[in-house]
C-alpha cells in the first residue's frame, strides 16, 4: 500500500494505478462504517484508493476540530488489511493555501438540517471534495447514508459541475443497539454512551408509526421529540421528517420520506437518520 502526503506524491501514485479507481475519503479514526464503504470499494474497482485528511474548513467549532479523534498508525493498518492500494494523507498546508480563493457552495439542499445547523459546513465539505476528486479523479466514490444530506449535497455536486465520477451510496452500520458507528462516538463517556442508544429507539418509533399509516409531518416528528425527552442526557439540536429527494420539512410525506435528526450529549454532536417506509425493514422495527 503506498501513502502519499503530497498532491505531486499522489497524483503520481494515481497515474502507476491503471484500471478504475475506487475512492473512500474519511477524515478517519476509522470504524466498521468507513470499513464497509473501503471493501465495497474493493471489491467493485480494479485499485481502491482512501484519503485520511480532517478538514479544517467543515468544522464550524476550533474546540470541535482539537477534540475530533485522529490514530493514523492503527487507520493505515485497518486500511492495508483491507486490501487498500494507497492512501491520501495530505497536512492542511497541501490543501490549502494561505490565499485560497475559490470555494464550492451548493444551493438549495443545504438549505435545511446540517446546513442550517452548521453554517459553512457544507461548503467545507463540497470545497475538499472537489479537490480530492481533482487529485484523485476516481471512476467511484463511496458515501455513506449515516450522512444523508452530504450524500445529497455531493450527488447534486458531481451533477453540477460534471465530474464524471458514480457517487456509490452504502448503508448505515450500527452497533447491537442500533447506535451508528461514529468516530465521534468515542468520546461519550459510558453513561453517555447508553443515552446515545435513544437516537436510533426515536427513529424506529417514527418508523413504527409510518409504517402504522401516520403521514403527518408533525406527529412523526413528535414522536421523535417525545422519545428522546425520555433521555436526559440528550439536547434535541432538530429533529425532521422531509422529503428524501429536496430534504425540505414534509407537511405531509410521501411514500418514503426522510426521518433526521442532531443531538448533543455533553459535548458530542451526534446526528443519524432512516429512510421511512410502508413496509419497514428488518433493522428498524
Ligand atoms: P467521515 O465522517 O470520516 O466519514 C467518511 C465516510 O464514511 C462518509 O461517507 C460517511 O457517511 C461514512 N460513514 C460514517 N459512519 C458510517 C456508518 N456508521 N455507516 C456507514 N458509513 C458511514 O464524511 C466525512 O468523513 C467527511 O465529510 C468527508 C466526506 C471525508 C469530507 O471531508
Amino acid at each position: 500500500m503506498r501513502v502519499a502526503s503530497t498532491i505531486a506524491e499522489m497524483r503520481a501514485v494515481r497515474r502507476s494505478l491503471t484500471g478504475g479507481v475506487g475512492f473512500v475519503p474519511t477524515l478517519g479514526a476509522l470504524h466498521e462504517g468507513h470499513l464497509s464503504l473501503v471493501r465495497a470499494s474493493v471489491e467493485q474497482n480494479a485499485r481502491t484508493v482512501a484519503s485520511v485528511f480532517v478538514n479544517p474548513t467543515q468544522f464550524g467549532d476550533p474546540a470541535d476540530f482539537d477534540r475530533y479523534p485522529r490514530d493514523t498508525d492503527r487507520d493505515l493498518e485497518l486500511l492495508r488489511e483491507a486490501g487498500v492500494d494507497a492512501v491520501f494523507l495530505p497536512p492542511a498546508s497541501e490543501i490549502y493555501a494561505a490565499d485560497d480563493s475559490t470555494f464550492v457552495e451548493v444551493e438549495q439542499v443545504t438549505e435545511g438540517l446540517e446546513g442550517e445547523h452548521r453554517p459553512g459546513h457544507f461548503r467545507g465539505v463540497a470545497t475538499v471534495v472537489t479537490k480530492l476528486f481533482n487529485i484523485v479523479a476516481p471512476r467511484r466514490a463511496y458515501f455513506g447514508q449515516k450522512d444523508a444530506q452530504q450524500l445529497a449535497v455531493l450527488r447534486r455536486l458531481v451533477r453540477d459541475l460534471h465530474f464524471d465520477i458514480e457517487i456509490v451510496a452504502m448503508p448505515t452500520v450500527r452497533e447491537p443497539d442500533g447506535l451508528a458507528m461514529s468516530s465521534r462516538n468515542a468520546l461519550l463517556s459510558p453513561e453517555q454512551r447508553r443515552a446515545a442508544a435513544g437516537l436510533y429507539r426515536a427513529l424506529q418509533r417514527a418508523q413504527q408509526l409510518f409504517s402504522a399509516g401516520e403521514r403527518d409531518g408533525e406527529r412523526l416528528r413528535g414522536v421523535m421529540r417525545e422519545a428522546l425527552g425520555g433521555e436526559p442526557l440528550a439536547q434535541v439540536d432538530y429533529v425532521s421528517v422531509a422529503d428524501p429527494a429536496s430534504l425540505r420539512e414534509a407537511d405531509s410525506a410521501g411514500e418514503t420520506a426522510l426521518a433526521s435528526l442532531a443531538v448533543r450529549i455533553g459535548a458530542v454532536r451526534l446526528i443519524d437518520n432512516a429512510i421511512l417506509t410502508p413496509h419497514a425493514s428488518r433493522e428498524m422495527t
